[in-house]
């Protein structure tokens, strides 16, 4: 069965057609139109440049894609939550191939989506798949796509690793728009343990990375200074991580990330750290200089590990609790190395038994292979919609009942 995912929730056009094969799924091909270029000057996305890129993209991204292939058996579209500006562009180009090729057309939830990247392979180079990642200002000057053979992903976290969900999950979604921890019964199947009452992890680092003077996204930025620094320079609190009846409570599982965000911001008031001296660009200027203070490495680094904390803890005192069969992070800020690192380490010593399963680095971001192996397993219960009825939604949270 070959499925045509798309995905188009937020800054990324993606398209992927992905053939399900025995028991591994087959990348046949992949395109993504990143905006990133295009968002970062205005320190995030904005959501009307968002539409208008998708907009300009789609058509060519899923041409590409679909360039010598025969016609999918299945559409799978990311329809929430996101951006409606992108999320209507997937969906009304969706329901136009579905009606034209009379094909079925499903709907997907794109944190259902981060769950089953997991289980996607970047394909060696003797395979016929190819990727290419462009840039939508690429499309618009209508310059030659530049394909290449895929390398086999060198990621030790997920080489060679069996990469099957089995029942019960426990999902850790980490991404810019939500961080949530699930309980996952079967595929599409999510029951809410917690999730944050404020900022996201990666809306938290993005946010951190711009008073740093980082271009969106700081995530990456952060993490890559945080590297060379020390993690026990500054004592970030480590928000809701002592919850009162943690973990029964009803909060016990759920996150805040804004105040770690006001701490970071205030800490860097009270070092009279202008905007100025922020910048990385700039000579060391007066980190770790005027006062001695930790540099901007050991800031990263420390501001990381509060984060790295509560996620980790949090984790696994779920899993301790929940004992399931597989343990998943998926989501952009599952990119993030320490993260993976740590979290693999400390779930080895409370259930070793316990396959960890996280996404190769490629797939952590969004993506719409990630979308099609998520639309494949609702293949599998007749989920579909009549492209009549499909409709974006903004808010659609993976855990409602809505599949
Ligand atoms: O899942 P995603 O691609 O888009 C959303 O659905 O939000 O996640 C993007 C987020 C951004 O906030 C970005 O800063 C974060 O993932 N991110 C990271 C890293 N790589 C990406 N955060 C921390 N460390 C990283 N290495
Ligand atoms: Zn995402």
């Amino acid at each position: 069965m070959n499925i045509l995912g798309i995905e188009s929730s937020c800054d990324d056009t993606s398209v992927a057609l992905v053939k399900k094969n025995h028991d591994t799924f087959v990348i046949l091909a992949e395109k993504t139109a990143s905006q990133i270029t295009i968002h970062k000057k205005y320190g995030g996305v904005v959501p009307e440049i968002a539409g208008r890129e998708h907009a300009t993209a789609i058509m060519p991204v899923i041409e590409a894609v679909m360039e010598g292939q025969e016609k999918p058996d299945a559409i799978a579209v990311t329809s929430g939550p996101g951006l409606i500006t992108g999320l209507v562009i997937g969906i009304e180009a969706a329901k136009t191939l579905s009606y034209l090729w009379e094909i079925p057309l499903i709907r997907v939830n794109h944190m259902d989506g981060h769950v089953h990247s997991v289980e996607l392979k970047t394909q060696s180079g003797s395979c016929r798949t190819k990727v290419t990642r462009l840039r939508s200002h690429e499309l618009r000057r209508g310059e030659e796509t530049k394909t290449q053979n895929l390398k086999k992903e060198t990621d030790p976290a997920a080489a060679g690793q069996n990469q099957e969900i089995m029942f019960p999950a426990l999902c850790l979604l980490v991404s810019g728009g939500h961080t949530e921890l699930l309980l996952s019964t079967d595929h599409g199947i999510y029951q809410k343990l917690g999730a944050t009452r404020d900022d996201a992890a990666g809306e938290c680092f993005d946010k951190v990375g711009k008073l740093l003077g980082f271009d969106y996204p700081g995530g990456p930025k952060i993490s890559a200074l945080a590297k060379e620094g020390n993690s026990n320079a500054i004592p970030f609190p480590r928000p809701m991580l002592k919850e009162p009846n943690f973990p029964k409570g009803p909060h016990g599982w759920d996150f805040s990330f804004a105040g770690l965000k006001t701490a970071a911001l205030y800490w860097l008031r009270d070092h009279e750290l202008s905007a100025l001296d922020m910048n990385p660009d700039l000579p060391a200027g007066i980190w770790g200089v005027r006062h001695n203070d930790p540099t901007r490495a050991d800031f990263c680094a420390s501001f990381e590990q509060a984060i790295v904390d509560v996620i980790v803890e949090k984790t696994c005192r779920a899993a301790l609790l929940y004992q399931p069969k597989t343990i998943i992070m998926g989501g952009g800020v599952s990119a993030n190395e320490k993260i993976r690192e740590t979290l693999r380490t400390e779930l080895n010593k409370i259930l070793p038994d316990v396959p960890f399963l996280i996404p190769e680095k490629k797939y952590s971001m969004d993506n719409g292979a990630m979308i099609a192996v998520a639309g494949y397993y609702q293949t599998k219960k007749n989920n579909f919609t009549s492209w009549r009825d499909s409709i974006a939604d903004p808010n659609w949270e993976a855990y409602s009942e809505k599949y």
